[in-house]
């Protein structure tokens, strides 16, 4: 007994250090691990759930069908139904928000936090908006390099996005993108009243025709569907398909990323800077999110199923499929062509890879599509090197959040801090150690099944 937890514990390790395969629309995953995330990386269980790209997936079916839109106000006030992607199957009745990273609760706000040798944090929607009209009411983050999105994301890459550069707290940069196809003439900015000071509700109102931003209920910028017809590929290259929300606050001035992003972003991040020393990471403030699903009895954009899935790999608005597929996997070993495997009870469940990795992670890049122009080589699919690690820090929001109180978000009245922000990261690194461990053992048992 004890030889063989040695045993698996050493594979378990193994597991962890193996770095997935990657994927892209020329190079689909294969399939052994044919669920091809967010990041561009091939694996099974999380891989095949949010973000998870069916035309670079094995099959079309590979990944997790997607829950529909629900509408609904999302307020701040606990962490219950914010769950960790390494917990996370995909049952969007109990699950608002998928985290990745740390988030805490303050004052009735979630915190999305990035302390130093972090990516940051990113909470992903459970459910997708298919059109629709989606609010966000926050403060962001500051100084140079520190990046704070709001943004619509699909499988396939469509984005619509709200942006924020901690070195400009006067600008909220729009930008939208056609299945991740890179596009840097596409942004414009909007001026705002200072970012981290303020709140700003940051609205995204999508219909089939046209994207409209508006900030505290003032248009900021319209885009028409009927100007993005591309003659070339004779397609329109406005985004149409379902997409989940995407809070996140991540280092864009991290040396591994793309010249042309660190610029963007206004340089390396300091990690000494003060709100590191005295809260010991920076810190997005988010108030609460309001998702409206879009109104229509006919497709696009309909909500009246379960799921969406892909019935071509074309990723086009006339490929999706408004059904009634289910979501929610066995375990982290399933697929979407195989959702039960794992299964406690299953008898037949396959086994799993020894080498597929189950969760898929961040390495400091955007957690969108668009680089920005001046990268070279830097793409999202270049995150293999510590994703196990970052997938692992997602655990550690219970423990961060019980040291809510000694938070002082830049007011000393409201602080009654007594532990330096060292000593809170200390404290952090050793949640860190100790979720690892969980994490190894999580794996274990999924092994031992
Ligand atoms: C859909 O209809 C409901 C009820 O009329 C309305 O409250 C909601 O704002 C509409 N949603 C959108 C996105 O227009
Ligand atoms: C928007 O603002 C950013 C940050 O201040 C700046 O770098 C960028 O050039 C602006 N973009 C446009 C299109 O004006
Ligand atoms: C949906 O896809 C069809 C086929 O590509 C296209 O004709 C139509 O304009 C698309 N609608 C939207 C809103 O993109
Ligand atoms: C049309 O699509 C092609 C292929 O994606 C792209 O290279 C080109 O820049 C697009 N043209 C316009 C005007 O958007």
């Amino acid at each position: 007994m004890h030889s063989s937890i040695t045993a698996a514990l050493l594979a378990a390790t193994t597991v962890l250090a193996a770095s997935a395969p990657s994927c892209s629309l020329t190079q689909k995953c294969p399939s052994d691990t044919p669920c091809c995330s967010q990041y561009g990386q091939c694996g099974v269980g999380a891989y095949c759930l949010g973000g998870c790209d069916p035309r670079m997936s094995f099959g079309l079916d590979s990944c997790v069908p997607a829950p529909v839109c629900q509408s609904k106000t999302y307020n701040f006030d606990s962490m219950d139904r914010i769950t960790s992607n390494t917990k996370y199957l995909g049952d969007s009745s109990k699950t608002d928000w998928v985290m990745d990273g740390a988030a805490v609760i303050y004052n009735d706000n979630v915190l999305l936090t990035m302390a130093p040798d972090t990516v940051g944090t990113l909470l992903a929607s459970s459910t997708y908006m298919w059109y629709g009209n989606v609010k966000a009411t926050f403060k962001t983050s500051r100084t140079q390099g520190v990046v704070t999105a709001f943004i619509l994301l699909s499988d396939v890459k469509d984005e619509i996005d709200y942006e924020f550069v901690g070195a400009d707290l006067k600008t909220a940069q729009t930008n939208y993108y056609f299945q991740g196809i890179p596009d840097y003439n596409h942004g414009t900015n909007i001026s705002l009243s200072d970012t981290f000071n303020n709140y700003h509700t940051y609205e995204i109102d999508w219909t089939p025709d046209q994207v409209t931003w508006l900030v505290d209920g003032q248009v900021g910028r319209t885009l028409k569907k009927s100007d993005t017809w591309n003659s070339t590929t004779n397609q329109w290259m406005y985004p149409q398909t379902p997409a989940r929300v995407q809070l996140s606050l991540w280092p864009g001035g991290l040396e591994s990323n793309g010249q042309g992003t660190i610029d963007w972003a206004g340089g390396l991040v300091n990690w000494n800077s003060p709100d590191i020393s005295s809260n010991g990471y920076f810190y997005a403030t988010f108030q609460s999110v309001t998702i409206d699903c879009f109104n229509t009895s006919s497709a696009p954009g309909t909500n009246t199923g379960v799921s969406y899935t892909y019935n071509n790999a074309a990723g086009t608005n006339n490929t999706v499929v408004d059904g009634d597929d289910p979501t929610v996997l066995a375990s982290f070993i399933g697929t979407g062509t195989d959702m039960d495997a794992g299964k406690a009870s299953g008898s037949s469940a396959a086994a799993p890879s020894a080498t597929a990795e189950t969760v898929p992670g961040r390495s400091g890049e955007n957690p969108g599509t668009d680089n920005h122009a001046g990268d070279t080589g830097s793409s999202s699919s270049s995150a293999a090197a510590g994703s196990s690690a970052t997938s692992t820090a997602a655990d550690s929001s219970a423990t961060l959040g019980s040291s809510n109180g000694a938070f002082t978000q830049g007011d000393p009245s409201s602080g009654s801090s007594t532990k330096s922000g060292a000593e809170k990261l200390g404290a952090q690194e050793n949640v860190l150690k100790g979720s690892m461990f969980a994490g190894i053992v999580a794996v274990v048992a999924v092994m031992a099944l």
